[in-house]
């Protein structure tokens, strides 16, 4: 079995946009653990430049580039536009560089599919980025978890004109059905969902209904085009109500206990909270897993069930629009062009 496991890692990130720049910053950030921002890549060169100006590394326009040079690279960040995910991680993966891919996985589930094949063919250690799942919130809340029954679930985001090639459930929710689906611990029997696109032509607020195998029931909401900032996940489970603000990492629940006098009393509890870096823990936990050979805490199985999920509410997005003689309505900026508004999204 090939080792890495005590030489010092060279890495690359390759988008090094509004999200990517924040690896290349954390992977500097690391050097004393053994690793090393060896390649920027970016298909705009300067911005390339730019990063490794700030953090070190050579700029690389293309992973073709990168390839080309012959520089050893172990481990790279993929955090170009979801349509191009499979493609820059093919290429890395083909030339012997294990993967941390960005969320959503994939812009659909063939490619979904054959990026499980390629990592699983070539013996890689692909992870999914689903970042939530090392918010320290996230974390401190798993302990709490008994038998969760009602979910209730908020992100809403002011707009920004960023992530605009997919829609609110691909850009923001995909974040809470990643964690939902692993809190939940069932099969989902059933979806309902409304989506509609407002400022974009693809769907920028969505609710969410999901109904479990088990019972359990979450109401999830999402949107782009708020007026603040919102990132709540609460549950209900017997006896007990838990509530987490993954923006403050904040976690409280309140448990109902039986007294002597036969007067229930209800307990408050806050559960210690870490203040790592989410992404120093997501990008720490990658490349232990790296040096171990071992399977990623996201696996990208993890990252093809949300999205399959995703895929599912847009599906009934779109059937719901359909039902209620929405397919034209366009959004803000699309009025007057109905043709190309509304669908953009599913
Ligand atoms: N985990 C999170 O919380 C989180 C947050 C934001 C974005 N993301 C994800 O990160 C990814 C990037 O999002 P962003 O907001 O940074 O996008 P962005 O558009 O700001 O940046 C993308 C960068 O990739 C570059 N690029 C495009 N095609 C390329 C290619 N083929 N090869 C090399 N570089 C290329 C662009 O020049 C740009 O600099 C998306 O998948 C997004 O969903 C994740």
């Amino acid at each position: 079995m090939e080792s890495v496991n005590r030489e010092e890692l060279s890495i690359a990130v390759v988008g090094v946009g509004a999200f990517g720049k924040n690896h290349a910053r954390v992977y500097r950030e690391l050097a004393d653990d053994g690793v090393k921002l060896a390649a920027v890549v970016d298909a705009d060169l300067a911005r390339a430049q730019a990063i490794t100006a700030e953090h070190g590394g050579r700029p690389f326009a293309s992973v073709s580039d990168l390839l080309a040079s012959g520089l050893k690279i172990h481990a790279a960040s993929v955090a170009v536009p979801t349509v191009y995910h499979l493609a820059a991680a093919r290429q890395l993966m083909e030339a012997g560089i294990d993967v941390l891919i960005e969320k959503p996985l994939a812009f659909s589930l063939d490619q979904a599919d054959e990026l499980v094949s390629l990592a699983s063919k070539l013996g890689r250690v692909a992870q999914a980025g689903h970042l939530e799942r090392f918010n320290p919130a996230v974390r401190a809340t798993w302990p709490l978890l008994t038998r969760p029954m009602f979910f209730e679930v908020h992100r809403l985001s002011v707009f920004t004109p960023r992530s605009l090639d997919v829609d609110v459930v691909l850009d923001l929710m995909i974040h809470d059905l990643d964690i939902v689906l692993k809190m939940a611990k069932s099969p989902v029997r059933e979806v309902r969902a409304v989506g509609l696109p407002v400022l974009t032509g693809k769907v920028d607020i969505a609710s969410v209904r999901l109904e479990f195998e088990s019972g359990c029931i979450a109401n999830l909401t999402a949107s782009r085009i708020s007026t603040e900032r919102v990132r709540k996940l609460r549950f209900f489970q017997p006896a007990q109500y838990v509530s987490l603000d993954y923006s403050r990492r904040d976690v409280f629940s309140l448990t109902v206990q039986p007294t002597e006098g036969g007067v229930p009393q209800i307990v408050p509890y806050k559960p210690p909270v870490s203040s790592e870096e989410p992404l120093r823990a997501e990008l720490s936990s990658f490349l232990r897993a790296v040096r171990e050979r071992s399977q990623p805490e996201v696996t990208l199985a993890d990252g093809r069930a949300a999205l399959s999920l995703a895929i599912e509410i847009q599906q009934q997005m779109a059937d719901h629009r359909k039902r209620a003689h929405l397919e034209d309505v366009g959004s803000i900026l699309h009025v007057g062009t109905p043709k190309d508004s509304g669908s953009g999204a599913d």
